[in-house]
């Protein structure tokens, strides 16, 4: 795992990451005022008003962390994650045929990048739906980019906005979470593509995968779950049953993969229901060597099949590493494996009832091999 990242962080979607460094900002910039005031108060006036027009006059930092996407570090690290941005390009510059001459629409714009590659591959019009404050940015954007009269940039939540068009003939969306569910954006793509998308229409893109396998991570579970039950000498391991419960967002090492991966389920992002988004899927994991198992993994796959080459990417641990990492789920039991032997259950998904931008999960799982003999049912909530 990336030993360097504060892994508690990342579990909170990297918002309380974004969150802190702004909490940072706001005091460095207070004291800048305190000396500004003293040496030249009516520049500080000026600078102040020229600062809030850039920033937002209105904005605090109890707004970005309710709204972490109206700051530009979250699309700045969704940018630079060149496998993520790099294969959306590569899929509209590639398939110019699916984007010349139709009408987009762009779901959760941000900056507006996917609109500009669509305006830059010919679409004959492009509308970006941004419900945070980064639609001003996306709007300065396009203009700057000169695409004013191709791109209509439009501020508010999918499900509250009026479309100018009754139909699109392209959805085009970056709604993918951590554990690729977290957030729940994916109903928003479904309640645009039932709502505007023609029936011929193309959703990208279109298929998603979640898999599953298991590691050895005895280093870093002893460092994250077993250090609650002694704390200086005192038991706090009342805190250690809440951490088991947090699926943790980390990179995993290759190294570490026990057991082989298994494909748990694929949704058609073209046709499923937002009721497809709750399941519950049997696993079966065979070690391809002996040793111990501390944690189950989850990472997912997209792909855009309406390609004319398949194309896509995955965020497993074998693959270029992705802001998303994996999902870490640490086990109760340490498992000991014999290569050949399997670990056998079934994983429950769906959202929090009372928040469903939240996961809730169920593990079962149980071995009855040589060394271990195990069968348990272990929950984890994605918050
Ligand atoms: C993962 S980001 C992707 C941003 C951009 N498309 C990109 O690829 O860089 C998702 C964006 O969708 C926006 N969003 C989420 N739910 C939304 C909704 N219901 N209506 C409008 N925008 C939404 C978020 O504010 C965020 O900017």
């Amino acid at each position: 795992m990336d030993r360097g990242k504060d892994s508690n962080r990342d579990a909170n979607g990297g918002l309380a990451e974004a969150t802190a460094s702004r909490l940072r900002f706001d005091s460095d910039e207070e004291a800048g005022e305190v000396e500004m005031e003293v040496e030249r108060p009516d520049a500080e006036g000026e600078e102040e008003q020229a600062a809030a027009e850039v920033i937002g006059s209105d904005k605090t930092s109890a707004d970005y962390y309710f709204d972490s996407y109206s700051h530009f570090g979250i699309h700045e690290e969704m940018l630079k994650d060149i496998v993520r941005t790099k294969t959306y390009q590569n899929v509209i510059t590639q398939s110019s045929f699916l984007i010349k001459d139709k009408i987009v629409l762009d779901v959760g714009a941000g900056t507006g990048i996917l609109s500009l590659f669509c305006a830059k591959a010919g679409a004959k019009h492009v509308y970006a739906i941004e419900c945070s404050q980064m639609a001003d940015m996306a709007n300065e954007i396009v203009k700057a980019n000169g695409y004013s009269n191709v791109i209509t940039v439009i501020k508010g939540k999918v499900e509250e906005i009026e479309l100018p068009v009754p139909k699109v003939d392209v959805i085009i969306s970056e709604w993918m979470g951590y554990f690729l569910l977290f957030e729940n954006m994916l109903n928003t793509v479904l309640y645009a593509r039932d709502k505007w998308l023609t029936d011929d229409g193309v959703v990208l893109p279109d298929r998603a995968s979640l898999h599953l396998t298991a590691i050895e991570d005895a280093e870093y579970k002893e460092d994250k779950i077993e250090f609650w039950n002694n704390v200086y000498g005192f038991d706090m391991s009342c805190i250690k049953k809440q951490a088991m419960m947090e699926p943790l967002v980390d990179t995993v090492d290759a190294n570490q993969i026990v057991t082989n991966c298994r494909l748990l389920k694929t949704m058609d992002i073209s046709k499923m229901t937002p009721g497809d988004a709750s399941f519950t899927v049997p696993f079966k994991l065979t070690a391809q060597r002996n040793d111990y198992i501390h944690a189950l993994v989850a990472y997912f796959d997209v792909s855009f099949t309406k390609c004319h080459k398949l194309m896509g990417f995955s965020t497993g641990p074998r693959s270029k590493a992705t802001h998303w990492k994996q999902t870490v789920l640490y086990l109760e039991d340490v498992i000991t494996i014999c290569e050949g032997e399997t670990l056998t259950g079934s994983m429950t998904v769906a959202p929090n009832k009372n928040n469903p931008r939240d996961i809730d999960i169920k593990l079962k799982y149980s071995i009855n091999g040589h060394r271990c003999q195990v069968s348990r049912t272990q929950f984890y909530k994605m918050r």
